[in-house]
């Protein structure tokens, strides 16, 4: 049945959603495609693809920011994705702190640099130099930052959700900023995180009160490129885990799942084979302001996400968008 056959609730639903979006383009606020089509129906298979292409090309940028400006349309959407965040209890409990102005940002930049020399004594004494090389933050060079915080008091009497456990707001918010980082993902917008600074100098330099946390300072703006691996892998301070090693059966440590384990790590070493060049299509360069064209024949089970593919890919100069192999 199609959308808009729907009758009952769930076609009451649609309708209204329709009619708000209508509104706010006709507004002139544009809303992301086919929001609506997202409410009571399964996911087209390019709807499922550009998620996954989302989750698997985003990045944490700290170089490669652009001088452009970032629109406040897109900056809107970035935001409404982020308030769409799950949280406990509904607890909605993140602000979001835009700070354009250079003299703030270069004050934060200063905390950033105080920060990283007090963290410094307590990275291993080989790997400090390699340390003091990353390029661990974008402040500046960023169209914007963004400091996103949790109100630890925003549901104060009803503490649904948190009464064992209050940590959980802190993790509500943690959700939203992915929210905000994978929806910038998919408007070409970088952004990166910066976690290299004292708590307690940043609130006051923001004027956060003592019941509010900042959870993410980040570095939003338009990027020439997103990098094909984490800059922490490129320059060998990391690399990602075998995920097989890292699924467990029943309990902690818990062996079994084998054939899990098996689907995941063929997932993985599909990727790692050399693709065929007609088998292998790579998108476009990421500086585009459009959406890339999406794959029709793009599905789950054919889409290989794995650094290394998307690095020999972008090696063999088929673009610096992180390739996605099709088999
Ligand atoms: C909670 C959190 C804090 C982070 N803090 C920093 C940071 O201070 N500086 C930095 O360069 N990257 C920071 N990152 C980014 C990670 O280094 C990055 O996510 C990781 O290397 C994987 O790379 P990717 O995000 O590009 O996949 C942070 C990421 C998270 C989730």
């Amino acid at each position: 049945m199609i959308p808009s056959q729907k009758t009952g609730l769930a076609g009451i639903v649609i309708r209204m959603v329709r009619r708000v979006t209508s509104i706010a383009i006709a507004r002139g606020q544009a809303m992301p495609e086919n929001m609506t089509d997202s409410i009571a129906d399964a996911f087209s298979q390019t709807a499922r693809d550009a998620v996954y292409r989302a989750l698997f090309t985003r990045r944490d940028v700290r170089s490669h920011f652009l001088p452009d400006a970032l629109d406040d349309e897109v900056l809107a959407r970035l935001l409404l994705a982020a308030h769409h965040a799950p949280s406990v209890g509904f607890m909605q409990p993140w602000n979001f702190i835009v700070i354009r102005d250079a003299a703030r940002r270069a004050e934060v930049r200063d905390l950033f640099l105080a920060a990283r020399e007090q963290e410094l004594p307590a990275i291993e004494e080989e790997r400090q130099a390699l340390y003091r090389k990353l390029k661990l933050e974008g402040i500046c060079e960023s169209a914007l930052n963004i400091c996103i915080t949790c109100d630890r008091q925003r549901s104060k009497g009803s503490p649904l959700g948190r009464w064992h456990n209050p940590e959980m707001d802190l993790y509500s918010t943690v959700c939203a900023v992915q929210n905000f980082w994978l929806a910038a993902r998919a408007e070409g917008v970088g952004v990166g995180w910066v976690s290299i600074i004292e708590t307690q100098a940043l609130k006051r330099l923001l004027a956060i009160p003592d019941h509010v946390m900042p959870i993410a300072y980040l570095c939003v703006g338009r990027v020439s490129e997103f990098a094909p691996k984490p800059d922490l892998e490129t320059h060998g301070w990391g690399r990602r885990l075998p995920l097989p090693e890292l699924i467990m059966s029943e309990t902690f440590c818990g062996q079994g799942e084998a054939r899990l384990k098996s689907a995941v790590a063929h997932l993985n070493s599909d990727a790692v084979e050399p693709a065929s060049p007609a088998d292998q299509r790579v998108a476009p360069a990421v500086s585009q302001r459009e959406p890339p064209k999406e794959e029709s024949a793009l599905s789950l089970s054919s889409l290989n996400f794995d650094d290394a593919s998307a690095s020999r890919a972008s090696q063999a100069g088929s673009g610096t968008w992180p390739a996605i192999v099709l088999k």
